[in-house]
């Protein structure tokens, strides 16, 4: 499975901050908001990656995040000329996935917590159609709105309605099939012009080939995309970081964890960051898992 972070869009409820600089560069708490869902697409698993971003960002992500060898990674780069939905982005990355499954998410959703990578793991492995991963929220106004029934077998979705049938938000992870660029293509534009992802997801749920599921208790999940959500995000990292002296998203010790680079390669990425927190943190996991 090959991942896509879609890390473009306008920023528009982050103005003025987002005038000169792509919201997924902008720091939560202590790394840029785009380690996070990078972080997450790592612990399912996944070492080739596309990012989408708008064509004046494109370099700046290039400059972050390089050709990802440093962690074991294959990333790549595409930019989206204007921002035409979310669905778009499996057409812009149909030659990247090359007729394979993919993981699709936005670069402003932050997921954390114990058993994540088990949990998206179990949902790779289920994979028929698409996976959606739920969450309930207080303001279901707000996003794609799953109905499930007493079972838990998806019913219906619906992207940000007036009056919502439940209170099960879409978080923005989605598992696809190698059907998704094709099915993308064949969408037509929402009134606000868009290729809606809730649309691909319906036409998935109508073929009954899309199911939904609820992210456990213990893992968070934030869209970061206003002004309240992105200092509550960057507070809650910085609040488990001191009190349980981890890192949230440290890709040096994903990858670490995860296998795709070694103890010693892990400690020199920290060694060129060693005047910063997060850097004396990658040297210690790295000696600390060496020795282990
Ligand atoms: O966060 C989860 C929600 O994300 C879902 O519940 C909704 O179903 C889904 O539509 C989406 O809602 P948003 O209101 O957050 O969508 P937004 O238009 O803000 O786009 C989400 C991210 O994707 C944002 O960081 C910008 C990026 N984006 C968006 C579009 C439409 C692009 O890079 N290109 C695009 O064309």
């Amino acid at each position: 499975m090959k991942g896509i972070i879609l890390a473009g869009g306008l920023g528009s409820r982050l103005l003025p901050i987002t005038r000169s600089i792509s919201k997924q560069l902008l720091p939560v708490y202590d790394k840029p908001m785009i380690y996070y869902p990078l972080a997450t697409l790592m612990q399912a698993g996944i070492r080739e990656i596309l990012v989408i971003s708008t064509p004046a960002s494109l370099p700046l992500f290039a400059e972050l995040l390089g050709d990802g060898s440093d962690l074991g990674l294959e990333l790549a780069y595409l930019p989206q000329d204007r921002p035409r939905g979310i669905a778009e982005a499996l057409i812009i990355g149909r030659e990247h996935l090359a007729g394979g499954p993919s993981a699709l998410i936005l670069g402003d959703n932050v997921f954390h917590g114990t058993g994540l990578p088990e949990h998206l793991s179990q949902a790779r492995d289920r994979l028929d159609g698409c996976v959606l991963f739920g969450r309930r929220v207080p303001d279901p106004q707000r996003y794609g709105i799953a109905e499930v029934d007493a079972a838990g077998v998806l019913r219906s979705l619906e992207e940000k309605p007036a009056s919502p049938a439940s209170d099960l938000a879409v978080t923005g992870l989605y598992l696809y099939d190698e059907h998704a660029p094709e099915m993308a293509a064949e969408l037509a534009a929402s009134e606000r012009g868009e290729l809606e992802i809730t649309d691909l997801n319906a036409a998935y749920l109508e073929e009954k080939r899309a199911s939904i599921v609820t992210l456990a208790q213990g893992i968070a999940w934030a869209d970061t995309g206003t002004p309240e959500s992105l200092l509550a995000t960057s507070e809650y990292v910085r609040h488990l970081e001191l009190q349980e002296c981890i890192r949230v998203a440290c890709l040096e010790e994903v990858a670490l964890r995860m296998g795709f680079i070694g103890p010693e390669a892990c400690y020199n990425l920290g060694l060129k960051m060693r005047n910063s927190s997060y850097g004396q943190y990658v040297m210690n996991v790295s000696e600390a898992w060496d020795n282990s």
